[in-house]
């Protein structure tokens, strides 16, 4: 099969009738495709800023796996990877800001020692990947207590009727699709969680806090992206309407081609961390026999015949098509790459994805078995960095956002000035003495 550097048309993605679209989503063929200067932008969007900023973040409930890659990681690093504009003095078009989502994972219900393995345990495989923390800026959510604060300003104008609509709380509790909170039964309410139901709040806050232009993210995060737009706008018309500028930009999700990486052993089932099957999934340190062996025993099917890509009845083989599209980067389609391996075996497809997976994961089980072998120092320094730059980007949008709002802001007042280092009996005097002279 053709193999080129350049990212692919999605036509094969579109034959699949369940993958939808929103119309806020934008497929980009290739990050330099990226309208940088002239980003498409809401006209809300008041701050001329001269770079972009792309923001992700990746829930630390285990090593990624190939779905995450695919779908997420590997875009972040192409991002890193480009090279900055001579035009602009080699300054990078664009600021990159990756993250722990440390704080939605503590839906999931784990010993706080593997909660704290796990967390290093992603940030080593980004870095494992080649994120370098001078280029990204990679820090932990819950190390930036900012995200937990705008999150609860903007519950107040988040609707309920909107995140009950959302399918992530339905997905993690197991009911159906059209369960909606006045039909749930007393056992799914007591399982739904208020962090659960108000998990993309959360996520709002995240891509707000930084004023995110673009968010590089999977399919399943798209839905997300487009409530997070809405919020940004709720809040520009309720609390900014007066002001000259809004507060928040709108957001725009990038979904790289390989949106949806299905599950190996349940193939109608997007590929996930949380399968208790560890089979269904590709980890991205998996050795190369493992890799192997998984895909070797991935499901299939019996049909007779020469290969073909069809998502509707061969959804195992077309997973694997996928796989060795994406994982190539192939500009063929699905069903090109099919017909050109129309006489290959299904063993043969097999092998032939198995051995591109373990030439695109080449290395990187190394890098990060050698990282965690180092001890903590690496890691704890980067996750220092990340948390200095986003402190401050955070810091400055939460002032805006308090004042913007009508909380207090810092004290200014002369007095508490004159008081500085006072205790408060000198303190409350000095008031006194201050209002007597006045
Ligand atoms: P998470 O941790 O589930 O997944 C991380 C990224 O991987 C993508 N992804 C996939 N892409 C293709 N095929 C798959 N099978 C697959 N599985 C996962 C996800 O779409 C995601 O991009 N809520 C988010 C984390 C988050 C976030 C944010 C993302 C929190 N705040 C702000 C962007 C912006 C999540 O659970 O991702």
């Amino acid at each position: 099969m053709r193999v080129a550097s350049g990212w692919v048309c999605p036509s094969c993605s579109l034959a699949r009738s369940r993958r939808s679209f929103s119309s806020t989503t934008t497929t980009f063929k290739s990050p330099r495709d990226l309208p940088y200067e002239g980003t498409k932008r809401s006209n809300l969007t008041h701050d001329i800023r001269s770079r972009t900023t792309i923001l992700s973040l990746i829930q630390p409930t285990g090593i990624p796996h190939l779905g995450n890659y695919l779908g997420a990681l590997r875009r972040w690093k192409e991002f890193q990877d480009e090279k900055p504009s001579p035009a602009k003095n080699r300054r990078r078009n664009h600021m990159l800001l990756f993250g722990l989502a440390d704080l939605h994972a503590l839906n999931l219900k784990q010993d706080r020692e593997l909660r704290r393995l796990n967390i290093r345990q992603t940030y080593a495989s980004l870095l494992a990947l080649g994120l370098d923390p001078r280029e990204s800026n990679m820090f932990v959510q819950s190390q930036v207590p900012e995200h937990a604060e705008l999150m609860w300003i903007l519950s107040n104008v988040a609707s309920t009727g909107y995140l009950g609509r959302m399918t992530q709380w339905k997905d993690k509790i197991g009911v159906g699709a059209d369960a909606s909170m006045e039909n749930l039964d007393e056992k799914s309410r007591e399982k739904l969680k208020l962090s659960l139901f108000s998990y993309p709040v959360l996520q709002a806050a995240d891509i707000l806090l930084y004023k995110a232009d673009l968010v590089p993210v999977g399919e399943d995060q798209s839905q997300h992206v487009e409530f997070t737009r809405q919020l940004a706008r709720a809040f520009n018309s309720t609390y900014a309407r007066d002001l000259k500028a809004p507060v928040f930009t709108l957001p725009e999700a990038i979904l790289s081609p390989a949106k949806r990486v299905m599950n190996l052993q349940q193939p109608e089932k997007k590929m996930s961390k949380s399968d208790p099957d560890v089979d269904g999934r590709i980890l991205i340190t998996d050795e190369p026999d493992e890799i192997r062996r998984k895909i070797k025993k991935a499901k299939t099917d019996s049909v007779v015949g020469p290969l073909t890509y069809d998502p509707e009845t061969r959804p195992g083989v077309s997973n694997l098509i996928e796989i060795l599209k994406h994982v190539t980067k192939s500009p063929q389609t699905c069903q090109e790459i099919a017909e050109e391996n129309r006489n290959t075996t299904l063993g043969g497809l097999k092998a032939l994805v198995a051995e591109e997976i373990v030439k695109e994961l080449d290395g990187v089980k190394e890098r990060y078995d050698a990282l965690m072998a180092e001890g903590d120092q690496r890691i704890e320094f980067a996750m220092w960095y990340g948390r200095k730059v986003a402190s401050s980007k955070a810091g400055n949008t939460m002032r805006q956002v308090r004042e913007t709002v009508g909380l207090p802001g810092p004290e200014t007042s002369k007095a508490l000035k004159l008081a500085v280092g006072a205790s408060p009996d000198e303190l409350w005097e000095k008031l006194n003495t201050t209002k007597a002279n006045t």
